[in-house]
């Protein structure tokens, strides 16, 4: 069957998905709702926002199938709205995407499926929420319930600065609503994995664990980020590892979404503290998104050997346990390139030079760019771009993103020269 797609998002992750989708001789056309100054290279931008506006163009498109790229529509029912309007989605419903849109729902749905994860109180009660910062050690983990771009995480380095936090997100002040419920937890030791399962409402497939790189600056300094790098497969995730994550984590997690009566179609993103216990690795859940993770999209997409067509299509079908989804024998490290405030604010549009290299490096994808009524490229973003370097080990990988960032250049560009750092140094 030949497909016409429509992918709901502008940055990298959007980006990545359209490049594998755009070399697929199945894929009839390929749009983006709104794109960026890369995807139009891949299919055609179309300016849509409002969910109606969306389904307009679906119907006038002949879309077949849609594909929604960041959590805010997803938490927002665009998904909900299309399929009630006859329309072929890959994204879970809004009831199913609050294991994202709400960590006081995740941490209470988790805690009920018995999937192990940091003890917590969620409360909007001030008295409640000291009470329970005063039984914890510090550094205290203080979050706010709601979405906040991934910024709503504080960690606490003494019980005054947890609950001088916890009271400014309670009374507003920090995060406005999202922060009107808060979740305090014990702070876990370890290191972070990102692991993805593509789920069909009842089974599901792993694909192979990434690390992101989530501070600003190399060696994890510096504020948090939305990522600032990834690279897969991890040698940090062993078979055995990704058993205890299948059967403790996902598993649980969606036989509990269904017999709640909102089974899980898309992508489970599960962010997993590793921490040692008794010499034994243990995952704890430290997240879930209800989608991708950017810049993990970035490295995954390259390595898929099965189509992600087939991936998508079976899962909407409720029958990904029919699939051999297979990877290449490679390794893929993106590297992010981002503007000179990122993140604490944009940066004046500054034109990207890059010169020509060698493709079998990897290649770029773009996210915060545009381009100018002249055709040039402009970086308009917080994160522009990424270099995605493959190769047949993690260290060939690496270099390769490192030899294709060093043909790219724009005013203020800035970016870690470290991605893989915790791998590599195994
Ligand atoms: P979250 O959005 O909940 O994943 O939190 C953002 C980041 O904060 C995570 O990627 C971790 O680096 C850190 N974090 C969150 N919860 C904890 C915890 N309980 N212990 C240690 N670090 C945490
Ligand atoms: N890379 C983390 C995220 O997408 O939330």
């Amino acid at each position: 069957m030949q497909e016409r797609i429509l992918i709901i998002g502008n940055g990298g992750r959007e980006y990545a998905m359209g490049r594998v989708l755009a070399a697929d001789n199945r894929v009839a056309a390929l749009y983006f709702a709104p794109g960026n100054g890369g995807t139009q290279n891949l299919g055609t931008n179309i300016a849509c926002n409002k969910p109606a506006e969306i389904l307009d163009s679906i119907k006038k498109l002949n879309i077949s199938l849609v594909i929604i790229g960041p959590e805010a529509p997803i938490s927002e029912g665009l998904g909900d709205f299309l399929r009630e309007n006859g329309v072929r989605v890959f994204a879970p419903s809004m009831k199913a995407a609050r294991l994202e849109s709400s960590k006081a729902y995740m941490k209470d749905f988790v805690s009920q499926a018995h999937i192990p994860t940091a003890r917590y109180v969620q409360s909007s009660d001030i008295e409640e929420i000291y009470h329970f910062i005063d039984t914890l050690t510090p550094p205290v983990v203080v979050k706010a319930s709601g979405l906040c771009a991934g910024k709503g995480v504080i960690i606490a380095q003494s019980h005054k600065e947890a609950k001088t936090c916890a009271k400014d997100m309670l009374s507003g002040a920090l995060f406005g609503e999202a922060g009107k419920c808060v979740v305090v937890e014990e702070f876990l030791e370890g290191y972070e994995l990102s692991v993805f399962a593509i789920c069909d409402g009842n089974d599901f497939i792993l694909l192979p664990a990434c690390q992101d790189h989530k501070r600003l600056l190399a060696g994890d300094k510096g504020p948090n980020t939305g990522g600032m790098g990834a690279y897969t497969p991890t040698p940090l995730c062993d078979e055995a590892l990704l058993t205890k994550i299948r059967t403790r984590i996902i598993a649980p997690t969606l036989k509990a979404c269904k017999e709640q009566g909102e089974p899980f179609l898309g992508v489970l993103f599960a962010g997993i503290m590793v921490c040692e216990k008794n010499g034994e690795l243990e995952p704890y859940l430290l997240e879930f998104n209800v989608r991708f993770g950017d810049p993990e999209c970035e490295v995954l997409m390259p390595l898929l050997q099965t189509p992600l067509l087939d991936v998508i299509t079976y899962a909407i079908d409720g029958k990904i346990n029919q699939l051999q989804c297979a990877f290449k024998p490679l390794y893929a490290v993106a590297v992010v390139a981002c503007s000179k405030d990122y993140p604490y604010k944009s940066s004046a549009p500054a034109p990207i030079s890059i010169h020509h290299f060698n493709e079998n490096l990897g290649h770029i994808v773009y996210a915060g760019v545009e381009v100018d009524s002249k055709g040039q490229l402009l970086a308009t973003g917080g994160r522009v771009l990424l270099a995605v370097g493959m190769g047949e080990s993690l260290k060939i990988a690496r270099d390769n993103a490192y030899e294709i960032l060093g043909h790219i250049s724009f005013a203020g560009m800035q970016f870690r020269d470290d991605i893989a750092h915790r791998a590599l140094a195994l």
